[in-house]
């Protein structure tokens, strides 16, 4: 197969939604679909309880399983299909965050109960700034829940997505008999009591036609025909180069845990889904079809046994051909480098692959060479764009309880943060060290893995900060003004970036009044 046959049948995607909506359940169907596994409940261990029970040593079991989880890789009606995992507890944020960097397209579930929830919102938000391709599927239609039309009303509102249903339901909850598939004009029929089977699918291109009351019954086919009538009046054709260009989002209607609409869902998706796309670097735009490979590492992964400090960094391909045993430069450390068991993730077994191309997903054996961000490549100077970190929204000093220890202590923090887990800031002034992060459950797993695998301890102190802000300005000598001024607010991020600690959201406003020539990000790319 040619490079660009390779690019053209790979789909590498994410699915996102707010904490129980349905993910889990959603990606279980579509592997079991895949063949990639053969029974339900196999993906199911893979989650942290959402509920305040859960504590680090519940992360410490979910890392354990989540490597093998990380990418679910299966073939489908001849495309290759990526699934990339994203934590649903929302002090995992930002790893989602860094995982949309890695994919072309995503799927977010919404609940029908639920309608649009806080953490569908920030995730939809992010997709948005890269205009990531987003089908979206509003899942447990055999529950009751909000009606259709006011839920894409929500949906445009709230996500500030274009819509464009490609199924409707047919009643929902108790009333559930399935949904009509607009894009290929079938009805598709729900049978409650025949989980994990394909339902029945009637072709039915006339809405119109009575024999539509006969399966149905009259007052069910009566409302399909009303709300199809608004939904053709109100909403536009579905174009795939919209949806394509991350403006419109087709809408689908199912029931992940009864198997319901998930084909119709995955039947649409391996057709309209993006292949794998280009890639922005600072230097130029990276085309998959170029010959030469170059990649990025978008997370890493640390061995739970603490003997073994390795890990694993996760990286994608954006160009080119990927050979094992080949030399790569890292362009970080300027230094060449050579795999020679790097992994796939296929059919949620971990392979030692001999090749991979754009949209894959490979698994590299590190012992501590790569920081997220970091950029692999044939040899030519690229450095990919686009991984940025996000403010956090809780802070805390460090403070080292064995001086002893402190080495172990730095190197310690240092290679936690490369992974990703919490971002470190060091106060210009006091030169004290501050970790921030999206939730507090990673105080509690810094803490435990410093102790555990680096022989350190630590404690905090609080200290109140409300948000971490990236500043810039076009002009070096009134930065170097606001440095001078804003010394004791002021931090270094991991790269030595300045950045302005704001104790409150209007504290922060005045400054920014103050100093109208400084821009203030809330992320580290701007
Ligand atoms: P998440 O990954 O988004 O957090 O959601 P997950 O798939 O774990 O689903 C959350 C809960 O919703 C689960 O129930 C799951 O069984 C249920 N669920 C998923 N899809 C549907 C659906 O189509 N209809 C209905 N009625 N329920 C659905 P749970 O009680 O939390 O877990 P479990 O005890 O069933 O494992």
């Amino acid at each position: 197969m040619t490079l660009v046959e390779e690019i053209q049948k790979r789909r590498t995607f994410g699915i996102i939604s707010h904490p129980d909506a349905g993910k889990t359940t959603l990606t279980e169907k579509l592997l079991l679909f895949g063949g990639a596994i053969q029974v339900a409940g196999a993906v199911k261990s893979n989650k942290i309880k959402k509920s305040a029970t859960s504590d680090f040593m519940d992360i410490e079991r979910q890392r354990g399983i989540s490597v093998a989880t990380s990418v679910m890789a299966f073939e489908y009606r001849d495309r290759k299909i990526n699934i990339l995992d994203t934590p649903g507890h929302k002090d995992f944020a930002e790893d989602t965050y860094r995982t949309l960097t890695a994919v072309d397209s995503v799927i977010v579930v919404i609940d029908v109960a639920k309608g649009v929830e806080e953490q569908t919102e920030k995730l939809v938000s992010v997709c948005k700034m890269r205009k990531t391709p987003i089908i979206v599927f509003i899942n447990k239609l055999d529950r009751e829940g909000k009606d259709g039309i006011d839920l894409l009303d929500e949906i445009e509102e709230k996500l500030g997505l274009s819509v464009v249903p490609l199924s409707w339901p047919i009643g929902m909850g108790q009333r559930f008999q399935g949904v009509y598939n607009l894009y290929e004009k079938k009805l598709c029929l729900f049978n409650p009591h025949g989980k994990q089977t394909v339902e029945e699918t009637i072709t039915f291109t006339d809405l119109a036609d009575p024999e539509l009351d006969e399966i149905v019954g009259e007052k069910a086919a009566e409302e399909l025909r009303e709300e199809v009538n608004i939904i053709n009046e109100v909403y536009p054709a579905f174009d795939r180069t919209t949806y394509l260009s991350g403006d419109e989002s087709p809408v689908f209607f199912g029931s992940a845990i009864n198997n319901f609409g998930v084909k119709e869902l995955l039947d649409c998706f391996v057709e309209i889904a993006p292949t794998p796309l280009p890639r922005q670097t600072e230097e130029r735009v990276v085309i998959p079809s170029e010959d030469d490979f170059s990649g990025f590492v978008f997370k890493i992964h640390a061995n739970i046994d603490p003997r073994h400090r390795d890990r694993i960094a996760f990286v994608r391909v954006c160009s080119g051909k990927f050979q094992r045993n080949k030399n790569y430069q890292h362009i970080r450390l300027k230094r060449k480098l050579k795999f020679s068991n790097p992994t796939s993730f296929m059919a949620a077994r971990k392979e030692v692959v001999e090749e991979a191309f754009p949209g894959d997903i490979v698994g590299l054996h590190d012992t501590g060479n790569f920081k997220i961000g970091d950029s692999l490549t044939a040899g030519e100077e690229l450095h990919f764009k686009g991984i940025p970190s996000f403010s956090p929204e809780q802070f805390r000093y460090v403070v080292n309880i064995n001086p002893l220890k402190t080495k172990q202590l730095n190197k310690g923090l240092i290679q936690l943060m490369d992974e990703g887990v919490a971002q470190l800031f060091v106060m210009e002034t006091s030169q004290r060290k501050i970790i921030g992060t999206v939730g507090a459950l990673q105080f509690d797993v810094i803490q435990y893995r410093l102790e555990h695998e680096y022989g350190a301890s630590c404690t905090y102190e609080p200290v109140n900060f409300h948000k971490a802000c990236w500043v810039s300005c076009e002009d070096p000598q009134k930065m170097k003004e606001f440095v001078n001024r804003r010394k004791k607010d002021l931090a270094r991020d991991k790269d030595g970036k300045p950045v302005y600690m704001a104790e409150s959201a209007w504290g922060l406003k005045t400054v920014q009044e103050n100093h109208p020539d400084i821009s203030f990000y809330f992320t580290s790319e701007f």
